[in-house]
């Protein structure tokens, strides 16, 4: 299998913290004794500005032929009135999860312990922390079904629809990954649909229990959207894996990196092709943006884009003993009270760092 990972760091604070997880990785890699080649290669703004695309041949060919994407972030004010198509976001990100597949995202929700302040929810309920895995398909369902239209019917009323459609294939494949990821968790799934409207549910809930027989050992648990929406903030702690399909998920996804408190914190996968060894070509990219209100000051979080790299490690390459120690070497610097701006409060104890001496603690901790 191929030993290479295209690195596309992309804009504002994208090549900040794509600094600090390469020397993670460079740290991981000794402690582990892996080899990785790593391919750098533009993307998003700066690659509109170098060769007047988003999205070069150049770093499509290069993620062809790599195992893995590491992504950083892309967009900012500059490229915002580009046409659609040149613009970071639209021309860079969208084509590339088209092109590689990519159907499955999968966000984890994590607040440690010692930041649950961050978190708008009640502390109580979130004291152990908060940790839970959102799996999300993304390549199907109501954003990408046909057909969509909109017009004005006989009476000269408009109208529009959009259409929800999954095949049968499309729900398993999703709902295995997170079976699997469960195994590797708490053994927990908690499928979320609206099986009592939906007809694209109905299938998917069967489906579920279905995959499910797979994985005897993981309990499988069902919950109409609302009331997931309402659970997540009524017993955050309570949840460990959630599969859900592309609509419910954005939404889900997006209410769960609120209840974790702080978006610099956050990494994601999106997994395309599994091959014979049962890892998957992925990208790996942070949950926010590029962030270009901070960006070139020194004092992003890299902590997302590290543990992005740890997913990467561990869905890619199969490596999760580098991949745990990434993610409690950032535990721990969590727990020695270093906070980087969006994570700092001034209580006793914290230390404020920039993007680089947090980058140095987590090697150390390593
Ligand atoms: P954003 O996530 O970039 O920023 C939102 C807020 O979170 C800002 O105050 C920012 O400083 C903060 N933040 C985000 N990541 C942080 C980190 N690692 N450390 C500390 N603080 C952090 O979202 P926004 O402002 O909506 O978008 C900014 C640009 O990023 C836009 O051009 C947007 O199109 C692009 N964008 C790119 C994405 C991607 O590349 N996947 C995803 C989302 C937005
Ligand atoms: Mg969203």
């Amino acid at each position: 299998m191929s030993k290479r990972i295209t690195v596309l760091a992309g804009d504002g604070i994208g090549p900040e913290v794509m600094d600090e997880a390469i020397k993670v990785l460079d740290a991981v890699s000794a402690k582990f004794n892996l080899s990785y080649e790593l391919d750098h290669q533009l993307v998003g703004g700066a690659a509109y500005d170098a060769t007047g695309t988003p999205l070069p041949e150049a770093t499509v060919k290069s993620c062809e032929q790599s195992a893995g994407i590491l992504f950083g972030s892309v967009g900012g004010p500059k490229w915002e009135t580009l046409p659609p198509d040149d613009q970071p976001e639209r021309g860079a990100l969208l084509p590339l999860r088209k092109h590689f597949g990519l159907f499955a995202n999968l966000r984890p929700g994590v607040c440690l312990p010692a930041l649950t302040h961050a978190s708008p929810v009640k502390q109580e309920l979130i004291a152990d922390g908060f940790d839970v895995l959102c799996v999300r398909e993304l390549t199907g369902g109501i954003y990408f079904g046909q057909p969509k239209k909109r017009g004005t019917n006989e009476e000269g009323t408009e109208f529009a629809f959009d259409t929800m459609i999954y095949t049968k294939p499309e729900i398993e494949r999703i709902l295995r990954i997170a079976f699997t990821a469960a195994m590797g968790r708490d053994k927990r799934v908690c499928s979320v649909d609206k099986a009592n409207v939906l007809t694209t549910s109905v299938l998917w809930r069967e489906t579920a229990i279905e995959i499910a027989k797979e994985f005897p050992e993981v309990e499988l648990s069902h919950l109409y959207v609302d009331n997931a929406a309402m659970q997540l903030i009524r017993r955050p702690g309570e949840f460990d894996v959630l599969v859900t399909e592309n609509l419910f998920g954005d939404i889900l996804s997006d209410e769960m990196a609120m209840i974790s408190g702080s978006l610099g914190m956050l990494p994601s996968a999106s997994l395309g092709k599994q091959n014979d060894d049962g890892l998957y070509f992925g990208m790996y990219e942070p949950s926010g943006g590029s962030a270009p209100d901070i960006a070139g000051m020194g004092v992003a979080n890299p902590i997302a884009q590290i543990l992005s790299l740890a997913m990467l490690l561990r869905y890619t390459f199969g490596e999760n003993d580098a991949a745990k120690a990434i993610d409690d070497a950032v535990a721990s610097v969590i727990a020695d009270g270093k906070r980087t701006g969006d994570i700092f409060t001034g209580a006793t104890g914290e230390a404020k760092v920039g993007t680089a001496e947090m980058g140095a603690a987590i090697i150390a901790a390593l």
